[in-house]
């Protein structure tokens, strides 16, 4: 079963998806933080993992795989349930290669844009391949195209590393994830409550209230 995270720092949000009983694991990164209004890494990853009891990534500053590995070893201390994610650059394969060699070396490899890329992160190790699906569209390119890529070479060889669809904008992105078979899929609170709204639904509820009303003679 793929697996949904939600892609958000807040505490708020993260308390009510996780309330909604679908809820798996939650990515984090700076620019989400800032959002949060919090500077304070280890707080809020600890807060998210007491209500989530699932994979919680964030993300190292560090640039240079010396500077990640310190950050790592000080991030994934934190909770067995977190992950550190590295980009993948030069500097942060080298780093990958290190850390997943631990045997809490949990690597959420992040700001994936093709497919040698997340094959580069699965041969270093990387638990999970984070491929940026909106941010390809973006650029007029086809994101999940990455995604069906990646999922297809982690099957030609048989990697362990997990295919997770980010950087999503819309439930479209969502289904077309599912679809050509991401491991996990991480979204902002906003695309999960869309997933789940439909007018007809709730026009549906509706229209049942008034004819039980109506049976009943009211
Ligand atoms: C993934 O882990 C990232 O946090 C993420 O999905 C970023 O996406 P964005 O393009 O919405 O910033």
């Amino acid at each position: 079963m793929a697996q949904i995270f939600l892609d958000t720092a807040s505490i708020d949000e993260v308390r009510e998806a996780a309330a909604w009983g679908i809820l798996d694991g939650v990515t984090t990164n700076p620019t989400l933080m800032m959002r949060a209004g919090t500077a304070d890494l280890k707080e809020n990853t600890l807060a998210i993992v007491s209500i989530v009891q699932g994979p919680v990534s964030a993300e190292v500053l560090s640039t240079d795989a010396a500077g990640m590995i310190e950050e790592a070893r000080e991030i994934l201390s934190w909770s067995e349930h977190v992950f550190v994610k590295i980009p993948v650059t030069v500097e942060g394969l080298k780093a990958m290669k290190e850390i997943s060699a631990w045997p809490n070396g949990r690597v959420n490899a992040t700001l994936i844009f093709s497919a040698n890329q997340a094959y580069l992160a699965a041969k270093a190790g990387a638990t999970y391949a984070s491929v940026f699906v909106g941010r390809m569209d973006d650029a007029g390119l086809d994101g999940m195209e990455v995604v069906a890529q990646a999922r297809e070479i982690f099957d030609n060889y048989g990697f362990d590393c997990q295919v997770l669809a980010a950087s999503i904008r819309h439930p479209a992105h969502v289904l077309d994830a599912l679809l050509v078979g991401a491991d996990i899929i991480t979204m902002p609170f906003g695309v999960l409550q869309k997933m789940i709204r439909s007018p007809f639904t709730d026009a549906g509820v509706e229209k049942f209230l008034q004819d039980w009303e109506r049976a009943q003679g009211k």
